[in-house]
């Protein structure tokens, strides 16, 4: 059993995904964590992805990419330059396939996935069985995670913020291959209030989903 969750930028999917996959005992996928560990490596070792050779040989190379999560993996450089390396047809043919590997591995012990991302519902799994789509305006998004920087210790502008959250919709949703859309028949979530609020809206599809 599959279930999907997508939306932009800082909407909350992690969150959310977490949620159910405890209350479900479900394994959580967090795609977006796989784009950043290859957008990592691609900078570390100075990959030019416009080189279709050069990407082609790294990928051979890599055959494998770990989901594990790290708090390097979410500072803003790495976020930017996420968003510009998921354009890339090979990289995200690469990532879908890794999805593909780790979900069926994850499917051996657990009872299904909760996977969030942005092309979740509408391309890598389509057949999910509840597709949700999470929504928040981009200010709410920004003035959050500028608060959860400022938290952190780490220095933050919030026009800032809100200017790279604006920037990362719009190349997710403008990209030409596999852009961030709502998937046909997905659920919307309104992630605007607090979580109690979310998880209410939540709870109430799955429990007559599920
Ligand atoms: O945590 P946040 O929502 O800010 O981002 P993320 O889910 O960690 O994803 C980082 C970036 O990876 C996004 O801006 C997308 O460009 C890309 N991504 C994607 O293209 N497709 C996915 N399924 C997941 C992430």
């Amino acid at each position: 059993m599959i279930i999907s969750i997508d939306g932009p930028s800082g909407s909350g999917k992690e969150k959310i995904a977490k949620y159910i996959a405890k209350k479900y005992k479900l394994y959580h996928l967090d795609s977006g964590m796989l784009y950043r560990r290859i957008t990592f490596l691609i900078l570390k070792n100075k990959i030019d992805i416009n080189k279709k050779n050069h990407i082609k040989k790294f990928l051979k190379d890599l055959k494998h990419i770990s989901a594990k999560k790290h708090k390097n993996l979410r500072t803003e450089i790495i976020s930017k330059a996420t968003s510009k390396i998921a354009k890339n047809k090979e990289i995200r043919n690469f990532i879908n396939y890794q999805q593909k590997i780790i979900v069926k591995d994850m499917l051996k012990s657990y009872k299904g996935c909760v996977i969030d991302g942005r092309d979740i519902g509408s391309n890598v799994f389509k057949n999910a069985k509840i597709k949700l789509f999470i929504t928040v305006s981009a200010k709410i998004r920004a003035k959050r995670r500028h608060k959860q920087l400022i938290e952190q210790g780490e220095k933050s502008i919030y026009s800032r913020i809100l200017k790279g959250i604006i920037l990362r919709d719009k190349t997710d949703k403008k990209r030409e291959i596999s852009p961030l859309v709502v998937p046909i028949n997905a659920i919307y979530i309104d992630n605007s209030l607090d979580f109690k609020n979310t998880i209410s809206q939540v709870n109430q599809v799955l429990e007559k989903k599920l």
